[in-house]
C-alpha cells in the first residue's frame, strides 16, 4: 500500500501573512500523517516561519532549489539550507521552471541527488505539452523525461521518490486531464521504472497526478488504481478546499 500525497504548490503566491493565516486555518485539521502526507511548498522567504508552525501532521516544502552546495548563484536556494531550515520536500522540475529558468532533464537528475544529500523528499515533476499529447506521444516524451531524471539513483531511493505527472496543458487551464488518462500515463510511468528497477520497487513509488485539481474533480481521480495524491496549485490557495483535497484522499475514502 503507498502511502497518498496532497502537495500544494502556492507558486508565487500569498504574503507572509497570508500564509500564516492559512497554516493556522489548516494545521490542527490535518488529518495523522501515518495515512496521507500533507504538503505546502511556499516561496523561499516564508519557508522558516511556516517550518515553525506546522504542527505534527502538516509538512512544508520549496519549490525549487540549485543542484550545486555552494557558491556564486545569486538568487537561489541551496540544499543544505532547506534542510537547515527544517523544510522536508522540494520540487523539482516543474514545468514553469523548465519553461522560464531553463531547468533541463539533467538539471533535474542532479538536483534530485543533490536532495537526496540533504534530508529532502523530491516531488519531481514530468509532463507533455499539447502538441506531444495530440501527435500522440505522451508515454515516449514522459519516458525520456523519467529514464533521464532516475539516472544513478538507487534503490531505495527511487522507491521513496514521489514523481508528479503533471500534462503542461491541464496546469491552470481548468482543463483536468481525465481521470483515465492520468492514471493511463502514471501506469506507464509505474512501467518505465519497473524496467529500469524492478516491479517491487516500481510498487512502492508514489505517482501523483497535477493539474487543475480541485475539490469536484479530486474523488474521481483517487479511485484510480495508480494515482496516489495530487500536486495543487490553484486550490491549494484556498485552506477550505485545500483540507477537502487531503481527506478525498485518506485511505478507505
Ligand atoms: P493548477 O492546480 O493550478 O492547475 O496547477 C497545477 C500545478 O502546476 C501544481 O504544481
Amino acid at each position: 500500500m503507498r502511502k497518498p500525497v496532497i502537495a500544494g504548490n502556492w507558486k508565487m503566491h500569498k504574503t507572509r501573512d497570508e500564509a500564516l493565516q492559512f497554516i493556522f486555518n489548516v494545521t490542527v485539521k490535518v488529518p495523522n500523517r501515518e495515512f496521507v502526507e500533507t504538503v505546502i511548498c511556499a516561496q523561499a522567504p516564508v519557508l522558516r516561519d511556516l517550518v515553525k508552525r506546522q504542527g505534527d501532521h502538516l509538512r512544508i516544502g520549496a519549490q525549487t532549489m540549485h543542484e550545486a552546495t555552494e557558491g556564486a548563484y545569486t538568487g537561489e536556494t541551496s540544499a543544505a539550507l532547506l534542510e537547515n531550515i527544517g523544510v522536508s520536500y522540494v520540487i523539482i522540475g516543474h514545468s514553469e521552471r523548465r519553461e522560464y529558468y531553463n531547468e533541463t532533464d539533467e538539471t533535474v537528475n542532479r538536483k534530485i541527488h543533490q536532495a537526496y544529500r540533504y534530508d529532502l523528499a523530491p516531488i519531481v515533476c514530468v509532463g507533455e505539452d499539447l502538441s506531444v499529447r495530440e501527435a500522440g506521444d505522451t508515454n515516449l516524451h514522459v519516458s525520456a523525461q523519467i529514464k533521464q531524471a532516475l539516472k544513478g539513483l538507487n534503490e531505495e531511493q527511487v522507491a521513496s521518490l514521489i514523481v508528479a505527472y503533471e500534462p503542461i496543458w491541464a496546469i491552470g487551464t481548468g482543463k483536468t486531464a481525465t481521470p483515465e488518462q492520468a492514471n493511463d500515463a502514471i501506469k506507464n510511468i509505474r512501467k518505465v521504472i519497473s524496467a529500469l528497477y524492478n516491479a517491487e520497487i516500481a510498487e512502492q513509488t508514489r505517482i501523483l497526478y497535477g493539474g487543475s485539481v480541485k475539490p469536484a474533480n479530486i474523488d474521481a481521480l483517487m479511485q484510480e488504481s495508480d494515482i496516489d495524491g495530487a500536486l495543487v496549485g490553484g486550490a491549494s490557495l484556498s485552506s477550505k478546499d485545500f483540507l477537502t483535497l487531503v481527506e478525498a484522499a485518506l485511505p478507505g475514502k
